[in-house]
């Protein structure tokens, strides 16, 4: 029985050794992943890596809930932390916590994030007093594409730089554990990481976070997406073609299903 990673055990990282962690959405895959971070994050980036979907903004709390009792049945000792989507906290501190409280109590999962920075804090702080540890996410807020008008990197301006500090400072104020930086300039992600004393884990927000965290399917070759912050680790695409296509090539030459593949009538 290996003990799982706490928020607590994520926190105290803090200008120590790298924070480790990916993207995790099945068990198979959440179960590789596992051996090698500290935590995994149920993303609602699923919606458009394995639904289709053209945004995160259609995600549902059932989604998440579903993947997220998938990636914890295939991990042992990463913390696990899930998504809250779009919808399911932005209206009251009151309704996250009873969204947030599904997902802990219908997944097992240790943590949920969530979007937004000065305007989400008293929610956080809310979830942290009832027990509901919180990982923040700040800079490039995917959820809010709709008015930001696309995927476009945070603080290149430094006109942009108090807004972003500040919602750094306030979802720290209010008791997240950590917080994501996505997308955000290599100076601005290293004021923000020397001036919160919890740690922050970048997505396109350079090596100067004191963790880092990456869309496991981007990196691994498999959908073809690869923003400038995206560097591949692997290229799970062509394996997967190539096997697919001898598979056909052996079905349509009747070579598979072979003498090993078959079973015999037992005589007698
Ligand atoms: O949904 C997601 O995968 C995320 C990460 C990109 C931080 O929120
Ligand atoms: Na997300």
């Amino acid at each position: 029985q290996i003990k799982r990673m706490t928020a607590l055990d994520i926190r105290s990282r803090k200008a120590a050794e790298p924070i480790v962690s990916l993207t995790a959405y099945t068990a198979p895959m959440a179960a590789l992943a596992d051996r090698h971070c500290d935590f995994l994050l149920v993303g609602d980036s699923l919606g458009m890596v394995v639904h289709g979907l053209d945004s995160t903004v259609p995600v549902t709390l059932e989604m998440m809930i579903l993947h997220g009792q998938a990636v914890m049945r295939g991990s042992r000792r990463a913390l696990i932390v899930v998504d809250m989507p779009f919808g399911s906290y932005e209206e009251s501190p009151e309704q996250a916590f009873r969204n947030a409280a599904r997902i802990m109590q219908e997944t097992g999962c240790g943590a949920v994030k969530l979007e937004g920075g000065q305007r989400m804090a008293r929610t956080i702080a809310f979830l942290v007093e009832r027990g509901i540890p919180v990982m923040a996410h700040v800079g490039l807020t995917p959820q809010a594409v709709n008015v930001l008008g696309g995927f476009k990197a945070q603080g290149r301006n430094r006109a942009e730089w108090p807004a972003i500090i500040a919602d750094a400072v306030a979802v720290t104020e209010a008791g997240a554990f950590a917080v994501v930086l996505e997308a955000v300039a290599e100076p601005l992600a290293a004021e923000i990481t020397a001036r919160i004393a919890i740690p922050t884990i970048g997505i396109g927000a350079s090596a100067a976070c004191d963790g880092q965290v990456l869309v496991l399917d981007d990196m691994l070759g498999l959908t073809g997406r690869v923003p400038k912050f995206v560097k591949l680790f692997g290229n799970l695409a062509e394996g997967v073609d190539k096997a697919v296509a001898d598979y056909a090539a052996e079905v349509r030459a009747r070579r598979f299903p072979g003498p090993e593949q078959v079973y015999a009538v037992k005589e007698g």
